[in-house]
């Protein structure tokens, strides 16, 4: 009985995964299974709150160390994609010049991801306006 159960949890997870991939294109499937930079961070040296056209808000934490960026982190309570768009905002902010984080635009995200199904490309630009926010914010700090 649990091993029937178990196959078909696996065989559902396995559509799931397919759908993803077929949809959304293998670097966001990759992150998507990979999930990093997720959750709040202590202390941050700046941190940005933006609430999309769509109603969604996320939350965008960096750590400046020297002016470089030493940690970033995000939460988001709106879609997958914002989440990978987060995320992606993240890696590339990462062990970046504080005054490099500007070229880290809508159109960067979506470039790195390969582009998005119409509907979610503004997560791209929520995204990197929430960057922007943390970074101004890390700027107001003086960092
Ligand atoms: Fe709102 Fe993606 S961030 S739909």
């Amino acid at each position: 009985m649990s091993n029937s159960l178990d196959e078909f949890a696996d065989r559902l997870q396995e559509e799931i995964n397919q759908e993803v991939m077929e949809t959304y294109g293998e670097q966001v499937y990759e992150r998507w299974r990979n999930p990093r930079f997720g959750g709040p961070m202590e202390n941050p040296t700046g941190r940005g709150r933006v609430t999309g056209s769509c109603g969604d808000t996320m939350e965008i934490f960096l750590r400046l160390e020297d002016g470089i960026v030493s940690d970033a982190s995000y939460t988001t309570d709106g879609c997958g994609s914002s989440a990978v768009c987060a995320l992606v905002a993240c890696e590339l902010a990462i062990k970046k010049e504080s005054e490099m984080l500007t070229e880290i635009t809508g159109e960067a995200i979506l470039g790195v991801l390969g582009g998005l199904p119409e509907d979610d490309v503004h997560c791209a630009f929520l995204a990197a306006e929430t960057l922007q926010s943390a970074l101004d914010a890390c700027m107001r700090q003086g960092g």
